[in-house]
């Protein structure tokens, strides 16, 4: 479908709490080397929230920098919408929260859930509403704190995930702004939901004693599993993306891909034959924050100076669910 008007990204916020958990301390925790997670991950440290720090708060702080950075008032943002897993609880959503902490008076919003996808989904979410014409300022935020769904006696997956969120703004582009949204695949494979999960919290397992003391209100992942589809679809969606577009992994400025595994994203890189140094690669500082990673990411890039106003770039995700996500886009926003 050809879009009523261009959707572009206009301005990045992002945000990671100051508490660094590094891999010597995991190694006074649990079972684990600083050089098993380096050589299996690539991470070296991560961010984690103090006590009483919420996903709201993460994403507060990433939407606003972006109204700081356009200069704009909280009461122009007419659409909110928040990628989480974590949110601060079922129920008002994340959104709602973000809305209030801003004061983005008038604004609507909701919270997207699809794992380590959420902000694509989310990004594509808020691209549709500008394409239609329906609203002129949308933020898309990633942000989550996996610190509070983590088992710190599990070596197999506290050694991966950290806190952090990232947002940016989606805002109608003028008439022949190449500069745009070009085009997506996204998809969810049911069939991956026993592989990565938090099993109680829910309606099917609400909380109760017996399942905290299961531990079924942490993440429960078959790793290899995970790992295994995460390399075959990151690369298969992206190809796919390329191609029906006419373009190679030749034609891009950048690869950004959420931060799971350092071996994952080299994988898919490789297969789209992208140079190392086109692909962004923060998950040594960051480790995998689910919604965050992509977003912060782009801010890495940034600050490389690799990411500037009209670079041609691909996203691309795997995530819990499964869900997967490919997005291609021209930057916006300016340097
Ligand atoms: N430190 C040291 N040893 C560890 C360890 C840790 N933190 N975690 C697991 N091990 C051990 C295992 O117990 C196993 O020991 P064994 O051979 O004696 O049984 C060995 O290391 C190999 O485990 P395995 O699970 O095969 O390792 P791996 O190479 O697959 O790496 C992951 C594990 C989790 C890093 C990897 O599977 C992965 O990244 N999966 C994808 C996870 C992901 O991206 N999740 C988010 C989805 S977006």
């Amino acid at each position: 479908m050809t879009p009523l008007v261009g959707a572009k990204i206009t301005a990045l916020g992002t945000y990671v709490p100051p508490r660094l958990l590094t891999n010597d301390d995991l190694e006074k925790m649990v079972d684990t080397t600083n050089d098993w997670i380096l050589e299996r991950t690539g991470i070296r440290e991560r961010h984690i929230v103090d006590k009483g720090v919420a996903s709201s708060d993460l994403a507060f702080e990433a939407a606003n920098a972006i109204l700081k950075q356009r200069g704009i008032a909280p009461t122009e943002i007419e659409t909110i919408l928040v990628a989480t897993v974590t949110p601060d609880m079922l129920f008002p959503s994340t959104a709602c929260l973000v809305q209030e902490k801003l004061g983005a008076k008038g604004a609507w919003g909701f919270d997207v859930s699809a794992a380590c996808s959420g902000f694509l989904f989310t990004l594509q979410t808020a691209v549709q509403f500008v394409q239609t014409g329906a609203h002129k300022k949308v933020l898309a935020i990633g942000a989550d704190v996996m610190s509070s769904i983590i088992n710190y006696e599990d070596r197999a997956t506290c050694v991966i995930f950290g806190d952090g969120a990232g947002a940016v703004l989606v805002e109608p582009a003028e008439d022949g702004d190449p500069n745009v949204f070009i085009d997506y695949i996204h998809e969810i494979d049911g069939s991956g939901g026993c592989s990565l999960y938090m099993p109680a919290g829910g309606s099917k397992h609400p909380s109760s004693h017996e399942t905290v003391d299961k531990k079924m209100h942490y993440v429960h992942q078959d790793g290899q599993a995970v790992f295994k589809y995460a390399v075959r679809k990151m690369a298969e969606v992206s190809e796919k993306l390329l191609q029906r577009n006419g373009l190679t992994g030749h034609d891009l400025d950048l690869f950004i891909p959420h931060q799971a595994n350092r071996r994952i994203i080299m994988s898919a890189a490789e297969r789209l034959g992208m140079p190392e140094d086109k692909v962004v690669i923060n998950i040594g500082e960051y480790g995998n924050t689910t919604a965050g990673t992509i977003p912060l990411a782009m801010g890495t890039a940034r600050e490389q100076g690799k990411l500037k106003k009209g670079s041609l770039v691909l996203l691309a995700s795997v995530g819990a669910g499964f869900t997967v996500g490919a997005t291609l886009l021209r930057w916006g926003a300016e340097d």
